[in-house]
């Protein structure tokens, strides 16, 4: 007698009791995309927008073949944190309707934008189909050897951060930056016990930017990972005073050679840069963004 087998896929969000299944789906990606920054993988398990496609062989759950994470942190912006498909699928079709069930839970909770920066070897066109746009380039820095220019009086004093300063840091993110960039408090938080070096700048009693930086691959290297003066403050020669105390920082702890990313248009924390000896180099990244349409726009209620 013949059995007959039926196999489907399903979709869901993601549960603390996949984590074992989507690692499994990590290591023998065909795809894969991460950009965790200071958390891990496992941090957006059971949040919202982690969503998985699971193979389902005669009623029982078979392998996870697809995720995508997308977290926003801080609102109302998004990122695509992870995403990962097994080498036997084709993904462009499971990746899209991943996104159109995470867009759906996006426009409810508020979020006006995702963005991805994905790794150079996915499609393009994969991301074009799923409503994504390329809006801009992430492009990278380095300089080796830690001179610094002269660098002019700034009435800025600089001192380490503590805790106790994430609430002022987070807000000077919010004026700086257009959501996308904003990093939350609790990033803050977290790169605030990961990183090798953390300053703010004090003008007038009040703090109005900070920097910090994460140890690079290598020992003897760092990337800065951020510099931020309010705006209020900028063209005052904050920004000059604290690349200044991250370079003496680098030289404390033995580092040559640090790298950074910024956006193509940045252009003020280019010549920021540039000043101190920082060049660009080839290597770049798209910047690929969707609108989230609010829930009524979804549904064609408006
Ligand atoms: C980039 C940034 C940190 C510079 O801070 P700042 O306090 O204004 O910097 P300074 O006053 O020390 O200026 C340093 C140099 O940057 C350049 N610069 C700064 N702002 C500039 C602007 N708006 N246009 C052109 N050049 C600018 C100048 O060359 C200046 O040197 P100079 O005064 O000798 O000409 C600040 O603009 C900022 O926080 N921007 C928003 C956040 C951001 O983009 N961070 C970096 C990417 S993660």
């Amino acid at each position: 007698m013949e059995i007959a087998s039926s196999s489907k896929q399903v979709y869901r969000r993601a549960t603390r009791g996949d984590a074992g299944r989507i690692s499994a789906l990590f290591k023998k990606a065909g795809f894969e995309h991460r950009h965790a920054d200071w958390s891990y993988p496992s941090d957006w398990l059971g949040k919202p927008g982690f969503w998985i496609c699971e193979q389902i062989e005669d009623g029982s759950p078979g392998d996870i073949i697809a995720c995508l994470a997308a977290a926003a942190d801080p609102p109302p912006a998004a990122w695509v944190r992870l995403a990962a498909a097994s080498q036997e699928i084709k993904p462009d079709e499971i990746f899209a309707e991943m996104i159109r069930h995470v867009r759906v839970q996006m426009a409810a909770d508020g979020v006006t934008e995702l963005g991805w920066l994905p790794a150079d070897h996915w499609p393009s066109a994969w991301l074009t189909d799923m409503g994504f746009e390329r809006v801009n380039w992430i492009v990278t820095y380095v300089k080796f050897g830690m001179d610094k220019p002269a660098v002019g009086h700034s009435p800025a004093v600089i001192r380490r951060a503590t805790p106790d300063d994430l609430d002022e840091m987070a807000s000077i993110e919010e004026a700086a930056f257009e959501p996308l960039w904003r990093h939350s408090r609790e990033s803050l938080r977290l790169a605030f016990g990961q990183s090798i070096c953390f300053d703010v700048a004090y003008l007038d009693d009040r703090i109005v930017g900070f920097h910090y930086s994460a140890r690079g691959f290598e020992n003897d290297t760092a990337h800065l990972v951020r510099i931020t003066v309010h705006p209020k403050a900028q063209r005052r020669g904050v920004g000059s005073s604290l690349m200044a105390a991250a370079m003496e920082s680098y030289i404390r702890k033995d580092v040559s050679r640090v790298t950074l990313n910024t956006q193509l248009d940045n252009l003020a924390s280019h010549r920021l840069y540039e000043k101190f000896g920082f060049r660009r180099i080839g290597e770049r990244i798209p910047l690929w963004v969707m609108e989230i349409a609010d829930r009524r726009v979804l549904n064609g209620e408006t």
